[in-house]
């Protein structure tokens, strides 16, 4: 009956440490778009000048207009269904390509790639 009253009590602290932790883009964005976007959007002639190499990709994605739909914005934080980025990763933009794109199709990131973006957004958009 103890054991069982501790092992509630330690799943339920555990449970509210996760959900009070929330996405960070330093540690947990950057790195995919590192690894999958850099190659068109570096710091030389990033595609519509959206630069999100390291360090970088934070003040260009949040609170700043999309150029393609500019009544969205890139990342507006707490609302990925107004999130432009979000759309693109989806591929359920209004204009061009899914992301990441190729040089004749796109494809879309991995299921938990995209599960922690869509997270860091609802969570707030954190640095
Ligand atoms: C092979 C090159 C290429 C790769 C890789 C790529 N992009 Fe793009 N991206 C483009 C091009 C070209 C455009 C403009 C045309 C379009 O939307 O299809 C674009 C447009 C965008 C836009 C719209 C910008 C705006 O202001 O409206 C976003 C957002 C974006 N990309 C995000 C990403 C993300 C995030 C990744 C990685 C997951 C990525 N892209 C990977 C080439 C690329």
């Amino acid at each position: 009956m103890r054991v069982g009253v501790l092992v509630f009590v330690a799943v339920v602290a555990t449970a509210v440490a996760t959900s009070q932790t929330p996405r960070s883009y330093q540690q947990e964005v950057e790195p995919i778009f590192i690894k999958e976007c850099v190659e068109c959007h570096g710091s030389e002639r990033p595609k519509k000048g959206l630069d999100l190499s390291a360090g970088r990709g934070y003040a260009q994605l949040v609170n700043r207009k999309s150029v393609e739909v500019p009544e969205l914005y890139l990342v507006a934080p707490g609302d990925p269904a107004n999130s432009y980025l979000w759309h693109k990763l989806e591929h359920t933009a209004k204009e061009g390509k899914g992301m990441p794109r190729g040089l004749f199709s796109s494809r879309k990131l991995k299921e938990a790639e995209l599960a922690i973006i869509r997270q860091w957004i609802e969570q707030g958009a954190q640095p």
